[in-house]
């Protein structure tokens, strides 16, 4: 069954196919499946990028599509999550979408038999957000070797900065780490955010996850922004070609200035609509289909 858990579940070789395959939905725009799956979203932390897009890359693909709520179910009677899976795989469900707050739930999922795609694991993983920033930097550079990516923020609560960073190391980009000390779980890769920004083909900002973090953040949100967000000042620092990045949602004025998220050099929407092709490349896999297999809406 074509799961995806985490990043390491794919070679490069295949990363390049699901990149491939995104682009061509990107590219062809109502492709379906022959049949119309069954499938379901489970996400027991909030979502919407995730949640939606990956509802519209099944809706699209023809799949009938079914939203999961914790809260009406049984896992409120202490159902385990691994019997809450077995009962969708039971009645019938053809693949399910899980994001979880327990990192690596997935650990116990191995006796699932329908794919399993994981949506976020805690601060461990997020294989999907990983993909389609790499579209998104595919689709501007042609190429990863040797690309200048600094990801900025609070790399410590991020399963985004771990998923790509790993991932864009294996396929050839310099990644550096910025931001406040204490969130840079890695200081061998540090760079100041005034060097990085003018060192960077890509710079990518992180949400702070308030939600993850134990204590209450001391600085203010002007003087996060002042500190180690992207200000006018350090975007008119950045080379010509170099983009900007976030996964979202975006502290509007606290990573970034307000304005600067739809600047000319910001991918951010196009992150999102690339979340889409990624994600009907993944479900293709899901399914093990080819193109050959896909009909013209
Ligand atoms: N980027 C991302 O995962 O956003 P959501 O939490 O809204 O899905």
């Amino acid at each position: 069954k074509n799961s995806l858990f985490t990043m390491n579940d794919l070679s490069v070789e295949e990363i390049y196919k699901v990149l491939e395959d995104g682009q061509r939905f990107a590219d062809e725009p109502g492709l379906e499946f022959p049949k119309a799956h069954l499938v379901a979203n489970l996400f027991f932390e909030p979502s919407t990028r995730t949640h939606y897009s990956f509802a519209s890359a099944q809706q699209q693909l023809g799949c009938r599509v079914e939203d999961f709520s914790a809260s009406g179910s049984s896992v409120q009677k202490g159902e385990s999550l691994y019997d809450t899976i077995k009962t969708f795989e039971a009645i019938g469900y053809e693949a399910v979408v899980i994001r979880h707050t327990q990192e690596e739930y997935f650990k116990e999922l191995e006796n699932i038999n329908i794919p399993i795609l994981n949506g976020g694991d805690g601060k461990k993983n997020h294989p999907t957000q990983c993909l389609l920033d790499l579209l998104t930097i595919y689709q501007e550079f042609g190429k990863f070797e040797g690309l200048r990516v600094v990801i900025v923020g609070d790399i410590a609560h991020s399963r985004v900065a771990h998923s790509n960073r790993d991932a864009m190391v294996r396929l050839g980009c310099d990644v550096r780490f910025s931001g406040p000390a204490d969130w840079v779980d890695d200081q061998s890769i540090f760079m100041d955010i005034d060097e990085a920004v003018k060192w960077a083909d890509v710079v990518m900002l992180l949400r702070i996850q308030h939600e993850r973090h134990e204590q209450s953040m001391k600085l203010s949100k002007e003087a996060y922004l002042q500190k180690y967000g992207l200000t006018y000042a350090r975007v008119e620092a950045m080379k010509e070609h170099a983009i900007i990045m976030h996964p979202a949602p975006v502290n509007r004025g606290v990573e970034i200035e307000s304005d600067l998220v739809e600047h000319p050099k910001s991918r951010i929407f196009k992150q999102m609509t690339n979340g889409v092709h990624v994600r009907k490349a993944l479900m293709k896999r899901a399914f093990g289909y080819a193109f050959t297999d896909m009909v013209k809406r």
